[in-house]
């Protein structure tokens, strides 16, 4: 009856070692093992702590070896349940790293870049090849003083050359300035009597002027040079480089007499045209030449104004328009189209 009963113990703990081995090779998580760890493990509801409880009831002589048979599968069963634990969180890992895996090799979806408007780029472009010319780049105030826009640059009231200019009038004696020759007189005097002067001056202009060729706001750069024996030969090669450095190196330029009130002598410049190449076509008007900037060598009164003496040192200015450069450069008919910013015209920059 009593070796009975102890067989009897023993199939009963195989067999709950038997469960606990189908249940653990059947959880998936570590929510399960956990559920499963305190079914057989737990010290009061444990299905071993029943196993153990019961061992009291067995013949004397066999307490022993039943005690160390439980103590023997408690081990067993909690070897178990890390291994699980382990495999459990490696399988994890291993599904994570199949999820997440990136195929670098699939192309990405484009980022939307922004553009530099045409503009931009063209001033860039001046601006970088004047300072490969040793000028400084600076730039002065929108809203300007009648004496630097018109007085100081000889242009006096009632001067005829004040009506090319349309001014937009802010009081008496101030204006949105019409072009950036203003700075001329305003770099000299800040740096009168330093020679050699080298600058170029960047930046927005006004005239009351609006249609495929003429907007209220545009853009231009001055040049101004000023030292001793500075030449026309000096103005003619800058400009001739400059042109090539935007238009190509097989850009010519021409030079017509012309005139402004600040300059003397004055000269026009022409490019090749950048449609034809020359030969004559509708943009140039058969010329084969484009019209590009002023310029001229700087009026001895406009030196003085700055404070110079026109008898030690001589120089020459130049104006060009940013947009007509830009419209040039890349075959824009419609100065408008830069004021618009329908990205559809920016995005080709
Ligand atoms: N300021 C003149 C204009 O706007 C251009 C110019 C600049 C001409 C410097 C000569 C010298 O038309």
């Amino acid at each position: 009856m009593e070796s009975h009963s102890w067989q009897e113990w023993e199939k009963k703990l195989a067999a709950v070692t038997a469960a606990f081995e189908a249940e653990i090779a059947g959880a998936t998580d570590e929510k399960a093992v956990e559920a499963i760890r305190q079914r057989y493990l737990g010290r009061k509801g444990g299905v071993l702590a029943g196993m153990l409880r019961t061992v009291g009831e067995l013949p004397a002589a066999e307490r022993p070896r039943a005690g160390q048979l439980a103590n023997a599968a408690r081990g067993a069963i909690e070897a178990r349940l890390s291994e699980r634990s382990a495999q459990l969180a490696v399988a994890a890992l291993e599904r994570r790293l199949a999820e997440e895996q990136v195929d670098v090799s699939l192309p990405g979806w484009p980022v939307p870049a922004g553009h530099r408007h045409p503009i931009s780029i063209v001033k860039a472009e001046i601006e970088d090849f004047f300072v490969s010319l040793g000028y400084d780049v600076v730039s002065g105030p929108e809203t300007e003083y009648d004496y630097f826009n018109f007085e100081a640059l000889n242009i006096p009231k009632e001067h005829p050359a004040r009506d090319m200019h349309d001014s937009f009038y802010l009081g008496e004696t101030t204006l949105l300035r019409t072009h950036t020759s203003p700075m001329q007189i305003r770099y000299m005097q800040a740096h009168a009597p330093e020679v050699p002067l080298r600058v170029v001056v960047p930046g927005r202009t006004y005239r009351r002027d609006d249609d495929a060729t003429h907007a209220p706001m545009f853009h231009q750069v001055e040049g101004l040079v000023v030292g001793e024996g500075v030449t026309m030969g000096d103005l003619k090669g800058t400009l001739l480089a400059l042109a090539r450095a935007i238009f190509g190196e097989a850009t010519a330029i021409r030079m017509r007499p012309s005139y402004f009130p600040f300059t003397e002598p004055s000269a026009e410049v022409d490019v090749t045209c950048t449609v034809c190449g020359g030969t004559g076509c509708r943009t140039c008007k058969g010329t084969g030449w484009l019209e590009v900037l002023g310029s001229g060598m700087v009026h001895p009164q406009v030196l003085r104004n700055g404070g110079y003496d026109p008898d030690r040192v001589s120089g020459f200015a130049f104006g060009l328009g940013i947009e007509r450069m830009a419209m040039l450069k890349y075959g824009i008919e419609d100065l408008r189209h830069f004021y618009t910013n329908d990205w559809r015209f920016l995005a080709q920059f």
